[in-house]
């Protein structure tokens, strides 16, 4: 009997022990699991000095070509670690010429045969793309190279070339383009022809330069503007001016500005469109005003446009 009260006692101290440790258990528990958590977090977190800050790269962006890109930046862009040598102004066309169309002209026997008949003499249609900023930057800067990001029907282009040429400038206008628009462009611009689902957007455009008779002073470079600033780089071709106004959404206007600074020669100037018309909502305005403020550049207006001096 008193084996059999001894084991129940020793039963209910058991199961005390139990209930104890249970209502111990769940909140040392979710305590235990919060401090693990916040442990791993820290042990997987990146050490400060690899989070890509695009300001850890604010010292070494303005000395572009040449200079070492900051270890940070190259996971974001995954570029090269360095611009290529800087190319003599002189020699940027012939170098584009010869390591993207190799070594001929795009303009050589234009039109091809099968599009000729689809193409209008002269079909220009840009926006804003006369405004005052492009004569002003061009009479302060007197670029030697401009590379423009974004280029459509050429109008920006054309009016560039003009403007250059009137100045009495020997300037190079390269434009990045891959020269497709954006899906549906054609419910504005029917008129562009479409073969197989492939728009005459580059051959309209080339027929415009041969139009303006331009084609020595512009020249295209149809691929994404991420591809060919990278190369750019790689190859040390870089701009004395750069307009960029291609892709309007913050991650495309955010790369293009980060891609194309990085090419920008030291002095020059980086600008582009719809800093405050309602294409600014889709993320042109905010890419514009971080990259100044993390790379402690300051933002100038000019009209729709947005101007911002190298370091
Ligand atoms: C607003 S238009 C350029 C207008 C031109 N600057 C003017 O004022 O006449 C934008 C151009 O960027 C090009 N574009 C957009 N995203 C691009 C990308 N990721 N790569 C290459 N071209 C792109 C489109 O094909 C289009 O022709």
């Amino acid at each position: 009997m008193k084996e059999e009260q001894q084991h129940l006692h020793h039963h209910h101290h058991q199961q005390r022990k139990i209930i104890t440790a249970k209502k111990l258990t769940r909140p040392t528990a979710y305590v235990l699991l919060l401090l693990l958590s916040y442990v791993l977090g820290y042990l997987s977190a990146p050490s400060s000095s690899s989070v890509h800050s695009p300001t850890a790269g604010t010292a070494s962006i303005p000395t572009t070509a040449g200079a070492a890109v900051a270890e940070s930046d190259l996971g974001h862009f995954s570029v090269t670690r360095r611009c290529g040598d800087p190319v003599p102004s002189k020699l940027v066309r012939q170098t584009i010429l010869d390591r993207v169309f190799n070594g001929t002209s795009p303009f050589d026997s234009f039109p091809p045969q099968h599009v000729s008949h689809l193409l209008r003499p002269k079909r220009i249609k840009g926006w804003g793309s006369n405004g005052a900023v492009f004569e002003n930057l061009i009479r302060r800067v007197k670029p030697r190279t401009i590379i423009e990001v974004g280029t459509f029907l050429g109008a920006s282009a054309i009016h560039m070339a003009e403007v250059a040429s009137q100045l009495g400038l020997k300037t190079q206008i390269i434009c990045l383009d891959d020269f497709r628009g954006w899906p549906g462009f054609r419910d504005r611009f029917k008129d562009i022809a479409m073969i197989n689902g492939d728009v005459m957007l580059l051959y309209q455009f080339m027929q415009n330069v041969i139009h303006v008779n331009a084609t020595e002073s512009v020249l295209p470079v149809p691929f994404s503007t991420a591809s060919t600033l990278d190369k750019l780089c790689e190859l040390g071709v870089l701009g004395d001016l750069i307009e960029v106004d291609a892709g309007h959404d913050f991650n495309s206007a955010w790369s293009d500005i980060n891609r194309a600074y990085r090419i920008l020669r030291p002095g020059g100037v980086i600008f582009g469109h719809d800093y405050f018309t309602s294409a600014d909502n889709k993320g042109v305005r905010r890419a514009v005003n971080l990259f100044a403020r993390l790379n402690k550049l300051r933002v100038q207006l000019d009209g729709q446009h947005w101007v911002i001096d190298s370091a």
